[in-house]
């Protein structure tokens, strides 16, 4: 058959001591004209970057990588990129976490968590580049021996759960485990087979969450996700409400 333009040996890596943010460096080198398929990682971050404008504090320890991707896909199908995103980073949490009870799932759309507790952070940037192209950057954190010192929500690392590994290694897992979760991804039609993936490790379905939107919060029962990739938020009385972007929080009874 044909090749997958995901496979293992399109990827190539650029390993940084110091840099700012990886994901800038991943922007620049689109902007400079790089075809893509790029990884960069950092043994620490300078100036790292969270989600909503935080701060990202990345002291030497911990996973930083960004991949570049340039004109994945049109954009319909740019939403259901997260979800191959949290496939990728569970696969890769779960090759080095010692066998055990700690329960290893996704959040909507890509947290990851040990024990509901967060372990990792993941920030997507898109940006028009001149010529007409679109550079779409996967900014992964993962905590392995550090957490940020406050946080809206339960955080944990990979050294309390038994992973005491160095970023490096954690990094070989993540590079084989994106190119296979982006491949289900690519091949996806219909009830694609990443969203099934995803379904397979989900947090919290069926249970009260509320939705935090950029202009208003909604209370309901988080119904799963359609095959699209989008948050089903079962309002009651028959109204279901699909959500393609917005902070998820299970609410406690
Ligand atoms: C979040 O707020 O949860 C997202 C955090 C994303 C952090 C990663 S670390 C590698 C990449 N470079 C950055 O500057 N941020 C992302």
């Amino acid at each position: 058959g044909e090749k997958s333009r995901f496979s293992l040996e399109a990827f190539r890596h650029v390993a940084l001591d110091d840099i700012g943010s990886t994901n800038s460096e991943c922007l620049a080198r689109a902007r400079a004209g790089d075809p893509g398929l790029l990884w960069v990682t950092a043994a620490r971050q300078t100036e790292g970057r969270g989600r909503r404008g935080r701060a990202w504090t990345s002291e030497p320890g911990n996973l930083y990588a960004s991949l570049l991707l340039i004109d994945p896909a049109p954009m319909e199908r740019v939403a259901s990129l997260p979800l191959a995103v949290a496939v990728a980073v569970h696969d890769a949490v779960k090759a080095v976490l010692p066998p055990g009870d700690a329960a290893l799932q996704v959040k909507w759309p890509n947290d990851i968590l040990i024990n509901r507790s967060k372990t990792c952070g993941i920030l997507l940037e898109g940006e028009p580049l001149a010529d007409g192209r679109r550079a779409l950057v996967i900014g992964i954190g993962i905590n392995i021996r550090h957490m940020p010192d406050s946080a809206p929500y339960g955080v944990t690392r990979l050294v309390d759960h038994g992973a005491a590994i160095t970023p490096d290694e954690l990094f070989a897992h993540l590079y084989q485990s994106m190119a296979l979760a982006l491949e289900l991804w690519d091949e996806g039609r219909g009830t694609a087979g990443i969203v099934r993936r995803w379904r397979e490790v989900a947090c919290g379905v069926g249970e009260r969450i509320t939705v935090n939107l950029p202009d208003r919060s909604l209370e309901g029962r988080f119904a799963g996700i359609d095959d699209g990739g989008l948050l089903l938020l079962d309002m009651g009385g028959g109204q279901v409400l699909p959500i393609a972007a917005g902070d998820v929080f299970f609410t406690r009874t």
